[in-house]
């Protein structure tokens, strides 16, 4: 974006960033795994997220996540994403968000894009390249147990199946016996597996060797480590359910040491019960790039905190597709008041 001549802005809705998603699973995996090279590679900017919490309103949260990416897609930006866990009885989703891209060179935000479906995309994307990374020096799990059976959830099966995984046995467990089912039914529909929906989260995690967690668990709820006694691979895409405990009995991998050992999650417990971080082996980055090596007679879990650049990466990709499509819906002079002096 260079010259005088004022800045165009657009706005994507959700419809054109399903649209410009649906189907590249694997294309989207591969965009993830580069931004985590290029993170890893210190190509990037991605303070503290945020959190802004209301007394009124103590389970609600709105977040703020700032980055900066260089490689090919050279952009900054913002995304604001909200949590309402109180939404899903009224009927609408927990998340929602926006993100806006802000141009390299003039700083001007050029896009909103609504955001809750990049967000779900880019945490599906980092779980499923988790999944392939953790389980090479194993056997290829059989069996995934979902714990927690939500959005998120939906997404990371939908990602697995896209990037080739599939499964002899599917678990589900969720306090929510109406979530259970729904998940239960989107699994029916999106293919093979046998399905077993488990009261007993012990049962759910003793069936699996690949588990996710996706609750919305605000402390740890697991804490008997006998219960992974078998190693699986665990991603812990929800932070907060694991005792420190099981962590310090598991090899440990994050996305970004520094963000993920904040704000009360599981990593964050179990660097204050140990005085330090050495229960950490490192990062995914760590691990993609052959600096750490992952251990097949240990459980592993890994904690990733959601780093802003994956968003601008996934949601810079949504703009460029739409773009292509000659579909972008720019909004004339949003900017105005282009003239110092009038
Ligand atoms: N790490 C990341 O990058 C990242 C990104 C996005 C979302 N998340 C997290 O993923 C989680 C799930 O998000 P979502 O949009 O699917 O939420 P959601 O509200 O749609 O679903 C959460 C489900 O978890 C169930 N649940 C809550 N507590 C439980 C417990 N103790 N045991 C079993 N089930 C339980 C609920 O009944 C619900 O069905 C949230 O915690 C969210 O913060 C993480």
């Amino acid at each position: 974006m260079t010259g005088s001549s004022a800045p165009p802005f657009a706005v994507i809705s959700g419809t054109q960033v399903q649209q410009a998603l649906a189907g590249r699973e694997r294309q989207v995996t591969e965009l993830v795994e580069e931004t985590y090279r290029l993170h890893g590679a210190g190509d990037s900017v991605n303070p503290p997220s945020y959190f802004l919490r209301f007394p009124d309103r103590p389970s609600a949260r709105i977040i703020a996540l700032p980055a900066s990416i260089g490689g090919k897609a050279r952009v900054d930006g913002l995304k604001w994403i909200s949590s309402f866990p109180e939404n899903v009885a009224a009927g609408i989703p927990r998340a929602s968000a926006v993100l806006i891209l802000n141009d390299h060179d003039t700083g001007y935000p050029f896009a909103c894009l609504e955001s809750s479906i990049i967000s779900a995309t880019r945490t599906a994307a980092s779980a499923a390249l988790a999944a392939d990374w953790l389980t090479r020096g194993r056997p290829r799990p059989a069996r995934v147990g979902f714990f927690g059976t939500g959005l998120i959830a939906r997404y990371i099966h939908t990602f697995l199946a896209g990037n080739g995984w599939s499964f002899d046995e599917i678990g589900v467990h969720d306090l929510s016996a109406d979530s259970a089912a729904g998940f239960r039914g989107y699994l029916e529909k999106a293919g093979p597996g046998r399905i077993t929906v488990y009261e007993d989260a012990e049962q759910l995690i003793r069936s699996s060797d690949l588990v996710v967690f996706a609750t919305i668990a605000g402390e740890p709820h697991v804490s008997d480590l006998s219960w992974f006694e078998h190693n699986p691979v665990v991603l812990h895409v929800s932070l907060r359910d694991l005792a420190p405990e099981i962590l310090l009995a598991s090899t440990n991998l994050v996305d970004d040491v520094e963000h993920c050992l904040k704000a009360s999650t599981s990593p964050h417990l179990a660097e204050q019960l140990t005085g330090g971080r050495d229960f950490l082996a490192g990062t995914l980055d760590d691990v993609m790039s052959g600096r750490v090596t992952v251990p097949a007679d240990r459980p592993v879990v890994f904690s990733p905190f959601g780093l802003g650049v994956l968003d601008l990466a996934v949601g810079k990709y949504v703009y460029d597709e739409v773009t292509r499509s000659g579909e972008l819906h720019v909004i004339d002079d949003f900017f105005h008041e282009l003239r110092r002096h009038g």
